[in-house]
């Protein structure tokens, strides 16, 4: 049976893979922090899902999490949080510090400690966001931690490539989460937790290296992403509006 790692197992998106991967018969070690999600989603997959309740900005914890783990063939680094630098001016650095790391400096330590669980011919999936691809109003964390963690995937594909490890990278647009419920604006072409999946699982499957749904909105966000930065920076400046 083919076991896979998935932070970020507890809501949203994360929680949707661990059922999905259960059903398809994987062994599904699912990771977070609240303990009676765990329990709740163990209760709904059944036996073949292995629930590990840890912080992933604890080095010392995710240590102890691989500890329980002997090989993996997959590994999704899926964790994350979102908050809004809402005045510039007065940028709020402690805000700041929190996003980056939890959506970055984490990944440091998941990387040291799980990468060498993954099996050669094995894949490490790295959850970023079509946030990265443009610059957005408010989000100096957000927009900037996921563009970290792109930088991060595409320079791990090659280094990782020798050792027969695949490396892809999850852009989602907007998927309905408990992540997105606090957003308060628009979310053009957003899809539940079950599209994101389906998106995840198939495009992980078929050895993609940009997974990235739902395509007419990643797409044009890809086509704004080629217009030089002024014009680009005059669209957003009335999109602030
Ligand atoms: N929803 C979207 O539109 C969207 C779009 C692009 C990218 N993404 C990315 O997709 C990923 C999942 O987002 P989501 O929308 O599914 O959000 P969500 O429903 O809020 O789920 C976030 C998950 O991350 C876990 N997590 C957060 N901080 C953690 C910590 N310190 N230690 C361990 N686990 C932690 C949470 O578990 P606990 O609370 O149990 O710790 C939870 O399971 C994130 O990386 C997000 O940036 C989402």
């Amino acid at each position: 049976m083919q076991q896979v790692f998935i932070t970020g197992a507890t809501s949203g998106i994360g929680r949707q893979l661990a059922l999905d991967y259960c059903k398809q018969g994987w062994i599904v070690w699912a990771c977070g922090r609240n303990q009676a999600a765990l329990s709740e989603l163990k209760q709904q997959a059944g036996e073949h899902l292995h629930p590990l309740c840890f912080d992933i900005n604890l080095a010392a914890e995710i240590e102890h999490a691989a500890r329980k783990i002997t090989a993996l063939d997959l590994l999704i680094l899926n964790a994350g949080t979102c908050e809004y630098i809402d005045d510039a001016k007065h940028f709020d650095g402690a805000l700041f510090e929190r996003v980056m790391q939890t959506n970055v400096i984490s990944l440091g330590y998941c990387l040291q400690h799980l990468l060498p669980l993954l099996k050669r011919g094995g894949k490490l999936a790295l959850m970023g966001s079509s946030a990265s691809y443009v610059a957005l109003p408010r989000a100096e964390a957000y927009g900037a931690s996921k563009a970290a963690v792109s930088y991060l995937a595409r320079t791990l594909a090659i280094d990782l490539k020798p050792s027969g490890i695949a490396v892809s990278l999850i852009n989602p647009g907007f998927v309905n989460t408990p992540l997105t419920a606090k957003n308060d604006f628009p979310m053009p072409m957003s899809v539940d937790v079950t599209q994101a999946s389906h998106a995840i699982i198939s495009g992980l499957a078929k050895d993609r290296f940009d997974v990235h749904f739902p395509k007419k909105f990643t797409l044009i966000l890809k086509t704004l992403a080629m217009l030089p930065e002024f014009m680009w920076q005059g669209l957003a400046a009335r999109i602030r509006k």
